[in-house]
């Protein structure tokens, strides 16, 4: 072969690997409604940018006739390029080869463009649409797997690490997106679980289909596994870019500032009326986020998950900031386990990353019960204490009505050291509500009186004046000020911009052993 035969062989070899599995199998791919894993990743990226690695690797096994199943790729596709034109790592598995399968050299893959993304301080996207470990290879699977979650774990917290499930994401292999910050997983098409319906059906006789046991829908909204549910695949590439723009690229770096018209001095007037009289009434927290922060826009995590606490990402005057606030409208805003984990995990991967915390406080306390007590409140409670006591980065809290007992501790109160604590004039900074005080320490006052019911009125009445409010946290200095809820934005920036050098340290350990 001459070298201009040389060059035609390179160009038909690569128009051949970009084949994957071939036509047949590509259009299999896009009847069930998937994209192939080159035209995922030419979604996600700037047009143009992606570079690829490891196009030629093939694997090496020779058992039940895999010498002839030789793709040149291996079933994953993985390189470089960018979003927004900032740098990100890829691969995407590739079901149209052995039905995406991990075995060693595909592992070896992944593994290749990990150690690049942390070495580079760099994004790492996993695009999953697999069988799992590749049964013809046997133990080299499963070590490609155990490769892989190392890598997952020593990244963490260096760079952020985000998982797009496509397809199926079987067995072990659901323990690298379970290790990632970030799931997001497509409706109908895309499903994890430890074991498919068939296994579980021989151990336990359930019967059960893919999508009741593994979909996007009960990992969404009853797991909490997934943290972004997409009806389509189209919406999964949108949410991802949205994130990445809220985030920096490592753990040394900043988030991406974003210019913005809203004005930090505006004032949110609607936030005056937004409480209601009555301390039984709801009203929606999202409605007080979308009035303070940059032009309305809130980026929901985990929406469907323990809506009775709201965590997500927004700007405040161009900076990303996280906000995690108790929602009223769902069981009063109370914490349960679930909402705890919840937001313990946000608030630890903000503060790796350097974005500052907002809290908003409207919250009667845990939620009480055997179903709480035996669902590992007490641990999964202390994981958001331990969550906001290890937190360094700038930390404001705003307290809008109820921040009763334990739950005013761990709402980023001043004890677990946030910076700057606002309360608005209708907050009660108390151990409990007043019905419930009343009941406790003026019991008996209640019954010897002549008419308990009007007795009982009015030690309610009293207590509510003198202790549910925030004036008492404020002689203390628990509260660093009392501000018309008009004036949230506007003093939120403020805080932030006084905060924006804040560095404080903790004392050097080999890592905390958070209530897992
Ligand atoms: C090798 C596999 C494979 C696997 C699928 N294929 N999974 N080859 N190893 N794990 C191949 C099929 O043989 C088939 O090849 C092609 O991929 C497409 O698969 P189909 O079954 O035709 O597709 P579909 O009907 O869409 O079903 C997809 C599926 C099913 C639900 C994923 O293939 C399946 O159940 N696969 C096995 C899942 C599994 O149990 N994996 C192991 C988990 S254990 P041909 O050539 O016939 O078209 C594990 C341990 C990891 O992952 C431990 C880490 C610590």
């Amino acid at each position: 072969m001459n070298n201009k035969e040389k060059q035609e062989q390179l160009v038909e070899k690569r128009k051949t690997a970009s084949l994957g599995g071939g036509e047949k199998r590509i259009e299999a791919q896009h009847e069930k409604g998937k994209l192939t894993a080159r035209e995922r990743i030419n979604k996600l990226l700037d047009k143009d940018t992606f570079v690829e690695i490891d196009q030629f690797l093939t694997h090496r096994c020779t058992d039940f006739g895999m010498e002839n199943k030789k793709v040149e790729g291996d079933g994953v596709v993985v390189g470089y390029g960018r979003v927004d034109g900032r740098l990100v790592y890829v691969y995407a598995q590739d079901f149209t080869v052995l039905g995406g399968s991990l075995g060693e050299a595909h592992a070896r893959k992944i593994t290749k463009v990990q150690d690049l993304a942390v070495k580079s301080g760099a994004p790492m996207i996993g695009m999953n649409d697999s069988g799992g470990a590749r049964i013809q290879e046997g133990i080299d699977s499963l070590g490609g797997f155990g490769e892989i979650f190392f890598r997952n774990t020593i990244s963490s917290g260096v760079i952020p690490q985000i998982s797009m499930i496509m397809g199926p994401c079987a067995g072990g292999a659901v323990y690298s997106p379970g290790l990632t910050d970030w799931i997001f997983m497509v409706d109908k098409t895309s499903y994890m679980y430890i074991t498919g319906p068939a296994v579980v059906k021989t151990v336990t006789n359930e019967d059960v289909s893919h999508d009741e046991l593994g979909g996007a829908y009960p990992h969404s909204f009853t797991s909490g596994v997934n943290h972004f549910y997409c009806p389509d695949e189209d919406d999964a590439f949108v949410k991802v870019k949205t994130l990445l723009s809220f985030i920096p690229s490592n753990n040394l770096e900043d988030p991406p500032f974003v210019e913005t018209e809203d004005d930090p001095e505006r004032l949110c007037k609607a936030l005056d009326e937004i409480v209601p009289d009555n301390p039984n009434q709801a009203y929606n927290i999202k409605d007080v986020i979308t009035e303070i922060v940059d032009e309305g826009y809130f980026f929901e995590v985990h929406e469907n998950y323990a809506p009775n606490m709201v965590v997500g990402f927004a700007r405040m005057d161009g900076h990303s900031v996280g906000i995690i606030a108790n929602q009223p409208t769902h069981m009063a805003g109370s914490i349960d386990w679930q909402s705890s984990m919840k937001s313990a995990r946000f608030v630890r991967f903000c503060d790796g990353f350097n974005i500052p915390l907002i809290t908003l406080v409207d919250v009667p306390g845990f939620l009480p019960g055997t179903s709480q007590e035996m669902g590992g409140i007490i641990k999964h409670g202390a994981k958001l204490v331990y969550a906001y006591c290890e937190a360094t980065v700038p930390k404001l809290t705003v307290i809008t009505r109820k921040a009763y007992g334990g739950a005013y501790i761990v709402m980023c109160s001043k004890h677990v050291k946030s910076d700057i604590n606002f309360a608005w004039p209708s907050a009660e900074i108390a151990v409990m509500g007043a019905e419930g005080a009343v009941n406790i320490i003026q019991r008996r006052d209640v019954e010897a009186a002549e008419d308990p019911a009007a007795k009982k009125a009015e030690l309610v009445g009293a207590y509510q004046d003198k202790f549910a409010t925030p004036y008492i946290a404020a002689n203390r200095g628990y509260i660093d000020d009392v501000i018309q809820p008009r004036e949230t934005r506007k003093r939120l920036i403020n805080a932030l911009s006084a905060l924006i050098n804040k560095r404080e340290s903790r004392p050097a350990k080999k890592h905390g052993n958070i209530p897992l």
